[in-house]
């Protein structure tokens, strides 16, 4: 089935199968690598991207769904050099690996576009569901935190 979608700002038109994931899609059909696949079940976050500004797992996305919809990935924050919040975190030292950091901006930025004041505990609870297996969340929350400060 053809689609129309529009991804980090360009419109596709699409040939996609009623199987396919919104994941597979990305990676496969049109090698943009930065949601990366971990669990493939919806749990550790590493597909996140925003679906109308909303963060999802693209893994459990099927392609078809994201017809006439926005879909922004981690390199659709860039403009002229690091989003802010980008920026933040290299300040902060969260910066972790390529697994993880993608959707973990994703999801803040997505709080924060509709929180611009989450405290400490509000990032926390939304950053809930992106998952790292080697460190701690301390730096990233401190980068996510300071950026909803202004700092
Ligand atoms: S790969 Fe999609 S949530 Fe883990
Ligand atoms: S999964 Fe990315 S640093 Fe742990």
């Amino acid at each position: 089935m053809r689609i129309n979608l529009t991804i980090n700002g360009r419109q596709r038109e699409l040939e996609v199968s009623p199987h396919q994931t919104l994941l597979q899609l990305l990676r496969d059909t049109l090698g943009i690598h930065d949601a990366k696949e971990g669990c493939g079940e919806g749990v550790c976050g590493a597909c996140t991207v925003l679906l109308d500004g909303r963060p999802v797992s693209s893994c459990l996305v099927l392609a078809p769904t994201a017809h006439g919809r926005q879909i922004l990935t981690v390199r659709g924050l860039e403009e002229d050099g690091l989003h802010p919040l980008q920026e933040a975190f290299v300040r902060h030292g969260a910066v972790q690996c390529g697994f993880c950091t993608p959707g973990i901006l994703l999801t803040a930025c997505a709080l924060l576009e509709r929180d611009p004041g989450a405290d400490r505990e509000a990032i926390r609870r939304a950053l809930g569901g992106n998952l790292c297996r080697c460190t701690g969340y301390a730096k990233i929350l401190d980068a996510v935190e300071a950026y909803a400060r202004g700092l």
